[in-house]
């Protein structure tokens, strides 16, 4: 049954929260960060961080266009993938989840949380999943599935940008202190796009790749360029609508640790370390290498002394579960 969405939009902004540390104090620094992971919805609460910002405008466009199928794409540790279903379950949406792979013998804690929400999974070979966006592609999955809303691998899209720009509007309005430097992690690019759109060259925004390779500056560029991504509901299209016109941002390379469920002891004992200190949990494959990264840099004094840094916490600790049970409870924190 379709339910109303309006508590996607109508809530309170998420809370921002400065952290105190002997290591930003000697450095001179003030750090904020944005809790992004408190933004929970849907069973077990999987619907949180940026997916919730990514997917409320795209969940609105889907049922105005009278869609009732969600289909996306994704790897099988997923957290859009989770949110995906999440969604579905709570506005009554049937969800298709293509993923990456062969389907394995017991499924990993995410895809059993996907399925127990209703989402029929998928499981297509690599070599098909690259060619996810190809017309004839699609066209096989709308044979077997139907008219479905399609929201790309990761859900970045317009709508998702869109969306992501909220982050500095709250933000604006939680604290006088406007912040020099906006972090937080990559992967599509998407909220990153979305925060140097908000921004518009009032701050410098610095995004922490969770990938390896240098490829996700160009994409972050192409994402700028989408006209869209400037656009607010009823809002005319602002300037400048080129990548290199949005003012000051970067993207840093160094602290991905050779990708996706990638890791060093130390990077576990960094995170285990921060939920024994702030009492914030961090994920293992975007914010915990966000926070380790920005720690170095803070550390290095990249950071001048007197800046404000703003540090989104996107989520994504639904996956921390699948980590464990795949690397042996490495992290701490495992009741979410
Ligand atoms: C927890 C978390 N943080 C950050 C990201 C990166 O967001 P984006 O794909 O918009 O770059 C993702 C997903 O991609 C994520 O799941």
């Amino acid at each position: 049954m379709p339910s109303a969405l309006t508590p996607l939009f109508r809530r309170p902004a998420s809370p921002l929260q400065e952290l105190e540390s002997p290591t930003l104090r000697q450095a001179g620094v003030r750090l904020l960060i944005k809790r992004d992971e408190l933004l929970r919805m849907g069973p077990e609460q999987a619907l949180s961080g940026n997916k919730w910002r990514k997917l409320q405008y795209n969940l609105q466009a889907a049922r105005d266009q009278g869609m009732e199928t969600l289909l996306t794409f994704g790897g099988a540790y997923s957290n859009h993938i989770a949110a995906v279903a999440a969604a579905g379950a709570t506005f009554g949406f049937h969800t298709i989840g293509c993923i990456r792979g062969e389907r394995p013998e017991g499924l990993n804690p995410t895809l059993r949380f996907a399925e127990a929400c209703g989402m029929k999974l998928q499981f297509i070979s690599r070599s098909a999943f690259r060619e996810k966006y190809n017309p004839d592609f699609q066209n096989r999955l709308s044979e077997e599935f139907g008219s479905f809303y399609l929201l790309p691998e990761g859900g970045t899209n317009a709508l998702a940008i869109l969306g992501c720009r909220s982050i500095v509007e709250e933000v604006e309005q939680q604290t006088p202190y406007f912040p020099d430097y906006w972090c937080c992690s990559l992967g599509t690019g998407g909220t990153f796009a979305g925060i140097i759109t908000a921004l518009n060259g009032r701050a410098k925004a610095l995004g922490f790749s969770a990938l390896k390779g240098d490829f996700l500056a160009g994409e972050v560029a192409q994402l700028l360029q989408a006209p869209q991504a400037s656009q607010a509901p009823q809002a005319p299209l602002l300037s400048p609508q080129r990548g290199e016109a949005w003012g000051a941002w970067e993207v840093n390379g160094d602290f991905h640790f050779g990708g996706y469920a990638k890791f060093e002891p130390y990077l576990i004992d960094f995170i285990n370390g921060f939920y024994q200190q702030h009492g914030i949990a961090l994920d293992p494959i975007y914010t915990g290498k966000l926070f380790y990264g920005l720690f170095q840099l803070i550390e290095q004094r990249y950071f001048p002394k007197g800046s404000t840094v703003l540090a989104v916490h996107t989520g994504g600790l639904q996956g921390v579960n699948g980590f464990n049970e795949r690397f042996g409870n490495l992290i701490e924190v495992s009741a979410f």
